[in-house]
């Protein structure tokens, strides 16, 4: 049997969303064994789980090493890979914000440097504005860069404001909501439309409830 190839995004979302595809008739129980191993497959199902990088789901997916996979829309607005993107999850929710120090305050006659890991996303929110950025591209730990001076603001993504709080910044705006995606392979999805329909149906209706 061809084997249904998909990219899972590591950690607590991933686990979540697992649970989905084993409701959905996909279940392979030696993923729940807690070891290092990252490849799982279920032949009798037909099925290949992995768990990879959130943020290389969708690279896995593009390429069609992956079907199918769940990635956040954080990614694909950044990234924009060619691909489907079949479902909203309604999970892993959370938004692209802009934040600052408390006593930000913006001097449009200056250039604004932002600090962020979704450079496209900032260039094109600001870009939107009009606003004049420098860009600084960090990969994480974004938080420090305002409070070092190394940048203005910064634009991340906001879960629960913990980590702002935590770090004395404040939110100045947040301008997209984002949510866990199911994407597909558009080669493959031509060859595995009816399995990857029927997942799709049985995740859609599991984000109902
Ligand atoms: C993300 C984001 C923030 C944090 C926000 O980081 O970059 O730092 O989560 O969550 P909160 O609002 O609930 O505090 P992540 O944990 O993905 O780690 P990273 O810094 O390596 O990107």
């Amino acid at each position: 049997m061809k084997m249904l190839n998909v990219a899972l995004p590591k950690g607590r979302l991933g686990e979540k969303v697992y649970d989905m595809f084993e409701k959905a008739g996909f279940p392979c129980p030696s993923i729940k064994e807690n070891n290092r191993k990252l490849i799982f497959e279920n032949q009798e199902v037909g099925v290949r789980y992995f768990w990879v990088k959130p943020s290389d789901v969708a690279i896995y997916v593009e390429r069609g090493a992956a079907d199918i996979g769940v990635a956040g829309k954080d990614i694909l607005v950044e990234y924009r890979p060619d691909v489907y993107e079949l479902l909203d999850l309604k999970m892993g929710k959370c938004d692209m914000a802009v934040a600052a120090k408390a006593d930000f305050e913006d001097d449009r006659t200056k250039t604004l440097v932002v600090a962020t890991k979704f450079t496209n996303v900032a260039k094109d929110y600001y870009g939107s504005l009009g606003r004049d950025i420098d860009i600084i591209h960090l990969n994480g730990s974004i938080e420090i860069a305002p409070i070092l001076g190394l940048s203005d603001v910064i634009v991340d993504i906001v879960e629960t404001g913990t980590t702002l709080k935590e770090n004395n910044l404040v939110v100045v705006e947040k301008f997209m909501p984002i949510s866990a995606r199911l994407i597909a392979n558009k080669a493959n999805f031509k060859f595995k439309s009816e399995l990857i329909e029927k997942i799709k149906q049985s995740l859609a209706k599991q984000t109902e409830n």
